[in-house]
């Protein structure tokens, strides 16, 4: 079985407000698209890293991620104006021998193998596989004039993560169907949902958060010395 991961770093990081990508930023001295690529280099189940990155970002791609380490697996792939598009840009060149695709957000560092590896094996037997937390927050639906809708049942409710892991085909359909449908979703696993193919849930860990406003910087700097600190 032949596996990739499509990398997905190409965008801006607005809410982050910083005046670099937010993962050309540094964790303790190391940027946070380095500790993503280490995960996935060091995993042996994963034969090739599809990186997508901003067309403006390939010398800062090189110069402060890919030159200091000794990455085997790499393709560069140029993004687009979206996740939705990027991720397709990077399916486009996934290897033809590819059997499972995992897609992975740039922005989560903090990914840790066994997850990954419990992701292959589950989508090799249900072919779709998403990595989710249950909710801790009850969450409400709100109305736009600012007024509460109603309380979906919190014990229904889980928190979506990545990496979200399909067999190739099927993610290449679901693209395909989206863009001549000109849906666009936040995730993958919402374009497979629509061609009624049922998406197995992978149970996966809080710490896996994804760096999106300048706190998660604090937090993940902390979860990283705790971690550093376990071996
Ligand atoms: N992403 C991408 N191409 C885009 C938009 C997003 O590859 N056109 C990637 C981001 O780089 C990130 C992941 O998708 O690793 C998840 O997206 P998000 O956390 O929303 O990152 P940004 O879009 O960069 O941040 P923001 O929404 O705050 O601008
Ligand atoms: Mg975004």
């Amino acid at each position: 079985i032949k596996t990739s991961v499509i990398i997905p770093a190409a965008g801006q990081g607005t809410r982050m407000n910083a005046p670099i990508n937010k993962q050309y930023l540094t964790l303790r001295g190391k940027p946070i698209l380095s500790y993503t690529l280490d995960v996935f280099e060091r995993c042996s189940l994963i034969d090739e890293i599809i990186l997508v990155i901003n067309k403006n970002e390939f010398k800062i791609c090189r110069q402060q991620v890919l030159a200091p380490h000794n990455y085997s697996k790499i393709k560069l792939v140029e993004g687009g104006s979206t996740r939705q598009k990027s991720v397709y840009e990077g399916l486009k060149k996934v290897s033809p021998q590819t059997d499972i695709v995992l897609v992975h957000d740039g922005a989560r560092p903090l990914i840790k193998e066994d997850i990954i590896v419990q992701s292959i094996y589950e989508t090799i037997q249900h072919k779709a596989t998403i990595v989710a937390v249950p909710a801790k927050n009850t969450i409400k639906v709100v109305e736009k004039d600012g007024f509460v809708e109603y309380t979906p049942n919190r014990d229904f409710l889980f928190e979506i993560q990545t990496p979200q892991t399909f067999t190739y085909d099927l993610l290449l359909d679901a693209h395909e169907k989206a863009i001549q449908e000109e849906v666009e979703g936040t995730d993958d696993a919402f374009l497979v949902e629509r061609m009624c193919v049922p998406v197995k849930i992978v149970r996966g860990h809080y710490n896996n958060i994804k760096i999106t406003t300048p706190e998660d910087l604090i937090i993940a700097e902390s979860l990283i010395d705790l971690f550093s600190g376990e071996h």
